[in-house]
């Protein structure tokens, strides 16, 4: 149908929609366009301050998408049907994503970097049902997850597939840091027994409880306890260890040996700076090994994902022997 619109550069859609949405004549109805860098905004009255066109446009169906709605993509993450929306993000965004048919109820957003011993983020509402638990999918695999809580990055999943394929059915496997356990899980599904530590009392009850909605709580004992006393608990049976500490991890390796039986394998994870994604981290195995009477054979070096500008999170495989 034809409407009255306001056209602008396209750097300036948000601010220009958030403008004619604050006076109230933003025509929600029908969808902004773009042609050539502008935006065509539909307005339901002439605003005193904007010169204005005329213009057909399509009405809204159900089927809106958040950047239709916006006029620019927001930056997000899901976690189950809970958007985590960058600091950045105004409310609008968040709005726009509960108002979009993409099956988000919840937006929240993120207020802070990965922090403290637990490895948290803070987050704050803002738009949709009020909570912060979400149930995630990946691979076939059900999470249940508390944003504030506990640990979770959807942006590991082929990560925890890449390192579950190579699990056989009669290992013990030991995961150090387990979160809600989405390593755990995906090697017990694999067959293998799983031990797994946390020192965060939420992260292992929701890990049981996810053990439980993936049928594998047979094979996995958790505990919350330090990695450390668990790993003596373990004491040279695990057949792989699972490190998932990225920048502390090192202080670990000496328990990992301690855990590990002659053979066993270690994904060691680490930010590295791009001038030595991999050398500097198999230098340190190689020195706790050695303690720990080892030799270190290097099986796979994987650079992850990028972690911020110049470092990356990268994963180390080695064998012991
Ligand atoms: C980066 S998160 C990884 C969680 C999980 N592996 C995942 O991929 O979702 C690290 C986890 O280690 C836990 N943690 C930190 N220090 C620990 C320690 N000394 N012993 C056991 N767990 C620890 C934190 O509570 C956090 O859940």
């Amino acid at each position: 149908m034809e409407s009255t619109c306001v056209r602008v550069p396209r750097e300036k859609g948000e601010g220009t929609r958030q403008h004619l949405a604050d006076e109230g004549v933003l025509n929600r109805d029908l969808r902004i366009q773009e042609e050539d860098g502008y935006l065509y905004i539909p307005v339901t009255d002439v605003p005193d301050d904007l010169p204005t066109t005329v213009r057909r446009f399509d009405e809204r169906d159900d089927e809106t998408d958040a950047d239709e709605i916006l006029g620019y993509e927001p930056r997000f993450e899901t976690v189950g049907d809970v958007a985590l929306l960058e600091p950045e993000e105004d409310d609008e965004a968040g709005e726009a994503l509960v108002e979009a048919d993409n099956g988000i109820s919840t937006a929240l957003r993120v207020e802070s970097a990965v922090e403290g011993r637990e490895r948290t983020r803070r987050m704050s509402y803002v738009a949709g049902e009020e909570k912060t638990r979400a149930v995630h999918r990946e691979y076939g695999r059900e999470f249940v997850v508390d944003l504030t809580d506990v640990y979770f990055t959807p942006r590991l999943a082929e990560e925890r597939e890449r390192v579950a394929s190579q699990v056989s059915a009669d290992e013990t496997v030991f995961d150090m840091f387990a979160g809600v356990g989405p390593f755990t899980v995906a090697a017990a599904e694999a067959g293998a027994d799983v031990v797994a530590s946390d020192i965060n009392e939420s992260a292992v009850e929701l890990l049981r409880e996810n053990a439980a909605r993936n049928k594998v709580e047979d094979r996995v004992t958790a505990y919350n306890e330090d990695a450390r006393e668990v790993a003596r608990r373990v004491a040279g049976t695990a057949d792989r260890v699972y490190m998932n500490l990225p920048h502390s991890a090192d202080g670990f390796l000496d328990a990992a040996c301690e855990a590990a039986r002659d053979g066993a394998v270690i994904h060691y994870y680490d930010i590295r700076h791009e001038d030595d994604l991999f050398d500097g981290a198999v230098e340190e195995i190689r020195g706790a090994a050695a303690d720990a009477g080892y030799e270190v054979e290097v099986l796979d070096r994987v650079v992850v994902r990028s972690y911020a500008p110049y470092d990356y999170n990268v994963c180390v495989d080695v064998r012991l022997v």
